[in-house]
């Protein structure tokens, strides 16, 4: 694919970037020949320790074996470390502005306040009883409290779990009991595009719907809408009588660089949700590092991260490595397209962000309503631009170059993951020269390759599973509560690499292409889900006798979710109950699992054992039913023509 249009790195970048092309060859091959060596001196220069570590890296991906340990033998705290260093220099400067729902309402948040407010609800947790080591469940809103929380949490050691806030009631404590959380952190109500989301009202469901409600001591809830809410005096608090009257002064608790930092719950293939856990020390540092790097940030600038706190993305790049630099970083409560589609170039004109860094479906979204979407606005300010979550599209690329960048801003299409905790694959602003739709070549210690389905290396161009041959410091160290279920999904498959799930296709420049997820994991709208919960959810529908989830092309969305139902016998095909399905899986799991087409299917394809094959289910999803490949172990070949001849149209 070296045919493809590359963009070089412009003069200026080069010349004034953190890295240009022969610094990045360099550290790249001292990161990855001499790792003790590199990440020592990167966490001594990036990080402030408390002890000093002596032994940097010790990690093992051998099955039976898979211990992953970084700087093991230092202390530190990352709350200090995004706060408490910077007071003396940078006290006054903006650390985070908000930027409302509504756009009149936004928020300059200087270190010292942030240390001020942190140091205040670290002591009213501690006051709840939180210690070091326990569970905090996160069910926030974009408020600055979210971050404020994350941070009083990380300040005296205990360790957060955020669930998104488009969760269900039910999704919400199934996380909140795995984890073993026994303090949930919310709001009364969210703000999103106009509508008010009902936090607190979810949040006492969840508790309701739990196997063991008493197990959660208190509900910590913030006033944000002023809606009304359900109390149970002997659980809920309001965060702001917590607060009142508590000290600023909360000592940092000294932690090991092991402790854990986080959890975080995503979707894999099979089952129930994975709590990845990250730790304390190699996090911060590769988080730190990662966001100096890849968006070139430098002193002074105002950088923008449209995620959610919710996903792994606003952990690492709206909250812990933007804080640990520095630097200033925008959170947004509201929406892309409200209160219309010009709202981005709004907000970038109006705080002048520098860097901006999205996912390709916000980029699609607007891409779709024309050249002039961001109306008058003016985006000088911008410098960089990034994008993650999903493969991006060559189209979508060149709309942001052009129309967002004007040409003149380097776009980091930025590929890692939930376990990797921070950004694995991109190119480099000052040293790589970019192609649409190509992530390029790996970050500092990182050590991509592609195998076979047999696990043999391919070496050179071509196609295959994407693996990471060594640990890197921010890599996921377990699944909460459960390690052999960690080293089963991330390490089983090729023995002593890492499996991303990932296939990728590596090209004569030695450039990786992200195609896509390989197993049951569907990519929508850059949110990560499991066809196996969306299917358990249809099949608890009492309609239902079976069903299927796959992926399809979406224009907007990037896959879509497309669903094959066998109806209970007796029970009629309506349009009715289509909608109550897609409400039941609403209901259920979110909004971001609603299905999108739903299909009768008489009949699911399956192999003579019983099996569904999903590779002709997603074929005939993807309209590419001329190439179904081999069907001769179907046990009936007629369910298929049924299927072709009645798939839903998009
Ligand atoms: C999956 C991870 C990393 C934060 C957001 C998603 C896909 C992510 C890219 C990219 C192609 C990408 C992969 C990956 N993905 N970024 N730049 N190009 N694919 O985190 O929910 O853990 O999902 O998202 O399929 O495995 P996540």
């Amino acid at each position: 694919m070296s045919d493809h249009k590359v963009y070089p790195v412009s003069a200026e970048w080069a010349a004034s970037a953190w890295a240009d092309e022969a610094k990045y060859n360099e550290m790249y091959a001292e990161s990855v020949n001499n790792p003790d060596k590199f990440w020592g001196e990167q966490a001594r220069a990036t990080i402030d320790w408390i002890k000093p570590f002596h032994q940097v890296k010790n990690t093992s991906f051998e099955p039976g074996n898979v211990s992953i340990k970084w700087f093991e033998d230092g202390t530190l705290n990352v709350a200090a470390n995004c706060l408490d260093r910077h007071l003396a220099t940078r006290g006054d400067q903006t650390a985070i502005i908000w930027e409302g729902d509504d756009p009149s309402s936004d928020e300059h948040i200087s270190y010292r306040d942030l240390y001020e407010r942190v140091g205040k609800f670290a002591n009213a947790l501690k006051a709840q009883g939180v210690k070091k080591g326990d569970v905090a469940t996160l069910y926030m809103p974009m408020i600055p409290e979210a971050a404020v929380a994350m941070l009083a949490c990380a300040r005296i050691g205990a360790v957060h779990s955020i669930v998104f806030g488009g969760f269900s009631p039910d999704a919400l404590g199934v996380r909140v009991e795995e984890s073993g959380s026994s303090i949930i952190i919310t709001s009364d109500e969210g703000r999103r595009g106009g509508r008010r989301v009902p936090l607190k009202k979810n949040v006492d469901a969840a508790i309701a719907g739990m196997d063991n409600p008493a197990s959660v001591k208190s509900v910590v809830v913030v006033k944000c809408t002023g809606g009304d809410v359900a109390w149970d005096t002997d659980r809920d608090h309001w965060y702001h009588e917590l607060v009142a009257g508590q000290s600023v002064d909360c000592p940092a608790e000294e932690m090991g660089a092991e402790d854990p930092l986080f959890i975080l719950y995503t979707s894999g293939s099979t089952g129930k949700p994975k709590g990845l856990e990250h730790t304390t020390g190699g996090y911060i540092v590769y988080a730190a590092m990662t966001h100096k790097y890849v968006f070139d940030y430098k002193d002074g600038d105002v950088y923008w991260c449209t995620a959610d706190v919710g996903w792994v993305t606003g952990h690492s790049y709206i909250v812990y490595g933007p804080l640990a630099n520095g630097g200033t970083t925008v959170m947004f409560e509201g929406v892309p397209t409200y209160p219309d589609a010009s709202r981005f170039g709004r907000v970038i004109e109006k705080h002048k962000v520098n860097q901006f860094y999205t996912a390709p479906t916000a980029i699609r979204a607007l891409m779709q309503k024309g050249d002039d979407v961001l109306g008058d606005s003016d985006l000088s300010s911008l410098k960089l631009l990034g994008s993650v979550g999903e493969p991006i599209n060559p189209e979508a690329w060149n709309w942001y170059n052009d129309i967002m960048g004007k040409g003149e801003c380097p776009v980091v299409d930025t590929w890692w993951q939930t376990e990797t905790g921070g950004i694995m694959i991109v190119p480099l602003p000052g040293a790589t020269a970019a192609k649409p739709g190509s992530a390029s070549r790996p970050f500092f210690g990182v050590q991509p390759a592609l195998v076979d389905n047999e696990g043999n290396l391919i070496e050179g161009s071509g196609d295959g599973n994407l693996v990471i041959l060594d640990g890197w410091p921010a890599i996921a160290r377990s699944c909460w509560g459960d390690p052999a279920r960690y080293e089963e999904t991330y390490f089983s498959t090729f023995k002593g690499m890492y499996f991303t799930g990932d296939g990728a296709r590596r090209d004569d420049d030695g450039y990786y292409w992200i195609t896509g997820r390989v197993d049951d994991v569907i990519n929508v709208s850059g949110h990560r889900m499991g066809t196996a919960e969306v299917e358990s959810s249809l099949v608890a529908h009492a309609a239902v006798a079976e069903a299927a989830v796959v992926g399809y092309p979406h224009a907007i969305k990037g896959q879509g979710i497309y669903v094959y139902v066998t109806l209970q016998a007796g029970v009629e095909a309506t349009d009715e109950l289509r909608k109550a399905l897609v409400g039941h899986v609403r209901t259920d799991i979110g909004p971001i699992a609603s299905p999108d087409l739903i299909q009768w299917a008489p009949g699911l394809p399956k192999t003579r054992s019983g099996k569904i094959m999903r590779r002709i289910l997603r074929k005939i999803a993807a309209n590419e039913h001329d190439q179904l490949g081999d069907t001769s172990t179907l046990a009936d070949p007629a369910v298929v023509d049924d299927l072709v001849a009645n798939r839903m149209n998009r």
